[in-house]
C-alpha cells in the first residue's frame, strides 16, 4: 500500500502565521508539522509516499524533506496542486502515483499518539472499498461526523451544526483504486471545493466503507487552538518518553 500526505491549502484559519509559509511547515513542538503524518505512515510500514502541496512554498518541502532520509526512506515523491480545489481535488493528483494500488491518505495537519498499523492491516484484509478512522471528541461540529447504526456507518455530515454523534472522521483515509473514479463524479460543494466527505459517502452508499476507532489522542492543527493543543500533546508525550527512558537506564530524566 502507498501513502499520500496532503499538504496544500492556504491555511487561512492560521493567518497571519501562514501569510509567508505553508501551514504544514509550521512548528509543532520540536518538529515541522508535516513530519508527523509522514512518521505515522512510515511507522505503519508504508514506505512509498507522495507529498501533495501547492502555493508559493512548494520548493520549501523539497528542501526540508529531501528524499526522506530522516524518516529512514530512500525516496519521496512530490506533486503540485494548482489553486484551491479542496482535499478531494488534491487527492485526484495522486492517481498516477497510486498506479492501481491501494492508498492511505493523511491530511498534513493530523497528529496521533498511537499507531494506524492495525487499521492498515485490517484494510488490507478487506476485499475492496475504504476504511476511515474515527475518534470520539467533545467538539464534533468542527469535523466530518459519522452516524453509526450497530456496527455500520450510515452517513457522514461535514461540520454539522447539530452532530448526530461525537465520532469525528479523522483525516486518515484508506481507499481502493476506485477512489479516483469517485472523485471524477464529485460536484463542488457550497464552498466551491471537492469534499472528501462526499467521496466517503459514495463508499458508504456502495456498502464498502468500514471504520476503526483510533486509540490514543488525535488532533488536527489547523486553527490557533488546535495548533497549540497539538504542541502541548506532543510536549507531554516527549516528557513521558524521557521519563520512561530514564527509568529504564536508572538515570534522572534531567530537565523536563
Ligand atoms: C477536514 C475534513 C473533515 C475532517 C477533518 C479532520 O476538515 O473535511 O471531514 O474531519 O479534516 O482533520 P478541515 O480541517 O479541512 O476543515
Amino acid at each position: 500500500m502507498k501513502g499520500v500526505v496532503l499538504a496544500g491549502g492556504t491555511g487561512s484559519r492560521l493567518y497571519p502565521l501562514t501569510k509567508i509559509t505553508n501551514k504544514h511547515l509550521l512548528p509543532v513542538y520540536d518538529k515541522p508539522m508535516i513530519f508527523y503524518p509522514i512518521e505515522m505512515l512510515v511507522e505503519a510500514g508504508i514506505r512509498d509516499i507522495l507529498i501533495v502541496t501547492g502555493g508559493r512554498n512548494a520548493g520549501d518541502f523539497l528542501r526540508l524533506l529531501g528524499n526522506g532520509k530522516q524518516f529512514g526512506l530512500s525516496h519521496l515523491n512530490y506533486t503540485y496542486q494548482e489553486g484551491e480545489g479542496g482535499i478531494a481535488e488534491a487527492l485526484s493528483l495522486a492517481e498516477h502515483f497510486a498506479d492501481g494500488q491501494r492508498i492511505c491518505v493523511v491530511l498534513g495537519d493530523n497528529l496521533i499518539e498511537g499507531s494506524i498499523r492495525g487499521a492498515v492491516e485490517e484494510f488490507l484484509r478487506q476485499p475492496r472499498g475504504a476504511r476511515i478512522l474515527l475518534k470520539e471528541v467533545p467538539d464534533a461540529e468542527r469535523f466530518g461526523v459519522a452516524e453509526i447504526r450497530g456496527d455500520r456507518i450510515v452517513g457522514i455530515e461535514e461540520k454539522p451544526k447539530h452532530p448526530k454523534s461525537r465520532y469525528a472522521v479523522t483525516g486518515i483515509y484508506m481507499y481502493d483504486n476506485t477512489v479516483f473514479d469517485k472523485i471524477r463524479r464529485l460536484v463542488p460543494s457550497a464552498r466551491g471545493e471537492l469534499e472528501i466527505t462526499d467521496v466517503n459517502n459514495m463508499y458508504i452508499q456502495e456498502g464498502t466503507m468500514t471504520f476503526s476507532f483510533l486509540e490514543g489522542w488525535w488532533t488536527d492543527a489547523g486553527t490557533f487552538d488546535s495548533l497549540l493543543r497539538a504542541a502541548n500533546l506532543v510536549a507531554e508525550q516527549r516528557r513521558r518518553q524521557r521519563e520512561k527512558a530514564a527509568a529504564h537506564s536508572g538515570e534522572s530524566p534531567g530537565r523536563l
